[in-house]
């Protein structure tokens, strides 16, 4: 095994950890992209959840009622873009998407999740449904405060986990001493790399 390889690899899935831990960290807000189901190109920015390095799944949360469900359960093929500025390097990474709503994974992390982001999930209509005025959806006595706990749990069946599983990860490392490029396969969940020409 080249040692190079297995320090990049290292290097992304501490990256993809951070990420997910760091709300500051720049890999906290990825851009997700899918095919919509009538074929177009569909990106938005997402907040990383969680990183399963085992398994190799990258976690967000959305409303199960928005646009994106139905179309991934058309087509689950998605992918992550993530760039960082100061160290330079761009992660595309191909996944499956599969969509968890009122299981037990929902549960397990609707329990962790706040009250200032269940609240997302108490609008009266469904995300992006049309408006006469500019508004966020929720109820008026909701404006500027969380709801209570107990409000809150109304929100819990509109509330989807997206785990996404990383089927390749494509790393890119600008340097003006050269360029690198490294792209990572993955089968069974064993990586096979290879260098490619940036
Ligand atoms: C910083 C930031 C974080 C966001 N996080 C999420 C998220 O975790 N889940 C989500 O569904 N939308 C998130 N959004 C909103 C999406 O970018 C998008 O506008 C929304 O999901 C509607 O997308 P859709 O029409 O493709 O369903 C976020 C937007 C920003 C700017």
């Amino acid at each position: 095994m080249n040692k190079n390889f297995e320090s990049i690899f290292k290097e992304i899935k501490n990256l993809l950890y951070l990420g997910a831990k760091n709300r500051k960290h720049s890999f906290h807000t990825p851009t997700f992209s899918n095919i919509s189901k009538k074929m177009t190109l569909e990106s938005r920015i997402v907040v990383l959840r969680k990183f399963d390095e085992e398994k190799l799944f990258l976690n967000f949360h959305t409303d199960f009622r928005s646009p994106k469900i139905l179309d991934l359960k058309k087509n689950n093929n998605s992918s992550f873009l993530f760039y960082d500025h100061l160290i330079k390097i761009q992660l595309r990474i191909k996944t499956i998407s599969s969509i968890n709503n009122q299981n037990e994974i929902a549960k397990q992390s609707w329990d962790l999740t706040q009250l200032s982001s269940r609240k997302c999930y108490l609008t009266k209509k469904r995300p992006s449904s049309k408006t006469n005025i500019p508004e966020d959806g929720l109820p008026k006595h909701l404006q500027g405060i969380d709801p209570t706990k107990n409000e809150s749990e109304g929100g819990y069946n509109n509330f989807a986990v997206i785990q996404n599983k990383i089927e390749s990860i494509d790393w890119l490392y600008l340097s003006y001493s050269g360029h690198k490029r490294l792209s990572i396969n993955f089968k069974n969940n064993i990586p096979e790399f290879s260098w490619l020409i940036p």
